[in-house]
């Protein structure tokens, strides 16, 4: 049976670059205090021309190219997001259609910050029943369009991006994964209303569509909740932690990614970090920090690759790859 691997990734990042203290100057905020506990210091925020479906085309074609391949070999494209464009059509039909992949069926799936690694094993599931598919699963977000700019609780905190991976079955691959998921504390991270061109919520006082969150409850089972997962999918592959050559997590707040770090006894050289530069963009972190490890040469053939995430739902999960 043919497990998925990655054969091409891409990002896509808005132009404009929003500092701690550019935050300062609208919420009772400081740079100090964003560093010390998130560890951001900048977060990319979209503009007009820049929504999650454009984002996303434009990390597909990236992701396309280092592939090799064209937008026609895609037999099926998976957007993971918070926050398509409209509640319909899905965003991976308007992506479908922005870089002409006639040939691939296309739809979103919503696991909030873990949506990636969701989508990644859909594709999987697929590719087990034919090697050949190409899968482009892609975590794409604008979540500015869905933060209250006035509560310095969350606005400090999200960030705008589009990260894409290729897929496609190999006879070597590993694709191994664990997802979870507990509804019932879905009143700890939510939002009512999620889609991010909806030019009356935009006008209207109705705060139902901005990301609400109890900071330290999330925390706590955000730490708890990927160490298990993490170890679930590293026992039943019998691969050990030392064993890992970089771990990709969700990226949303650096003293939870420490905290894991410390708690699993992983090589801190081997956590990969970017919540710095980008914040939390949920579906995209992980793609997004996926990209630039590439670009930076941080994966070789045959490297174990874990990735992590934790978010709304709750949703939560690991999955183990190895690069091709
Ligand atoms: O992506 C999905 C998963 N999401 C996460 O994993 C996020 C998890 N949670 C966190 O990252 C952290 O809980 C936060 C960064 C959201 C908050 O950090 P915290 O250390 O848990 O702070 P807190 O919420 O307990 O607030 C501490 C204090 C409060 O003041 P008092 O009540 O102690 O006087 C807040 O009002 O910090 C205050 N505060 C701020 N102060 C300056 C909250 N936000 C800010 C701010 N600037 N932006």
């Amino acid at each position: 049976m043919s497990r998925a691997m990655i054969i091409g990734v891409g990002s896509s990042l808005p132009q404009r670059v929003v500092t701690n203290d550019d935050l300062a100057q609208m919420v009772d905020t400081s740079d100090e205090w964003i560093r010390t506990r998130t560890g951001i210091r900048t977060r990319r925020i979209a503009g007009k021309a820049e929504n999650t479906s454009i984002l996303a085309a434009k990390a597909a074609r990236k992701a396309l190219k280092m592939a090799g391949l064209t937008a026609a070999d895609l037999d099926m494209i998976i957007v993971a997001t918070i926050t398509a464009d409209m509640i319909m059509p899905s965003c991976a039909c308007l992506v479908q259609k922005e870089i002409g992949a006639e040939n691939a069926c296309a739809f979103d799936i919503n696991a909030a910050c873990s949506g990636f690694l969701y989508a990644l094993s859909i594709a999987d599931k697929y590719i087990q029943g034919n090697a050949d598919l190409k899968v482009l699963v892609i975590g794409a977000e604008t979540l500015s369009t869905r933060t209250n700019w006035q509560d310095r609780n969350t606005c400090v905190l999200f960030g705008d991006g589009a990260g894409a991976a290729l897929l496609t079955g190999g006879p070597d691959a590993l694709f191994s994964d664990h997802l979870f998921a507990d509804g019932r504390l879905n009143h700890l991270l939510y939002a009512e209303a999620a889609q991010s061109m909806n030019p009356a919520l935009e006008k209207s006082d109705y705060d139902g569509s901005y990301i609400k969150m109890s900071g330290r409850d999330v925390f706590k089972h955000a730490v708890r909740s990927m160490e298990r997962a993490i170890a679930k999918v590293l026992a039943s592959e019998g691969v050990a932690l030392d064993q890992l050559d970089l771990v990709i997590p969700h990226q949303a707040n650096i003293r939870i990614l420490n905290n894991l770090g410390e708690k699993l006894g992983l090589d801190p050289e081997k956590l990969y970090i970017k919540v710095d530069k980008y914040g939390n963009t949920s579906a995209a972190s992980i793609p997004t920090a996926l990209a630039d490890a590439v670009a930076e040469g941080r994966l070789q053939s045959g490297d174990y690759l874990l990735l992590c995430a934790f978010g709304g739902g709750f949703t939560w999960g690991a999955t183990l790859l190895r690069w091709p």
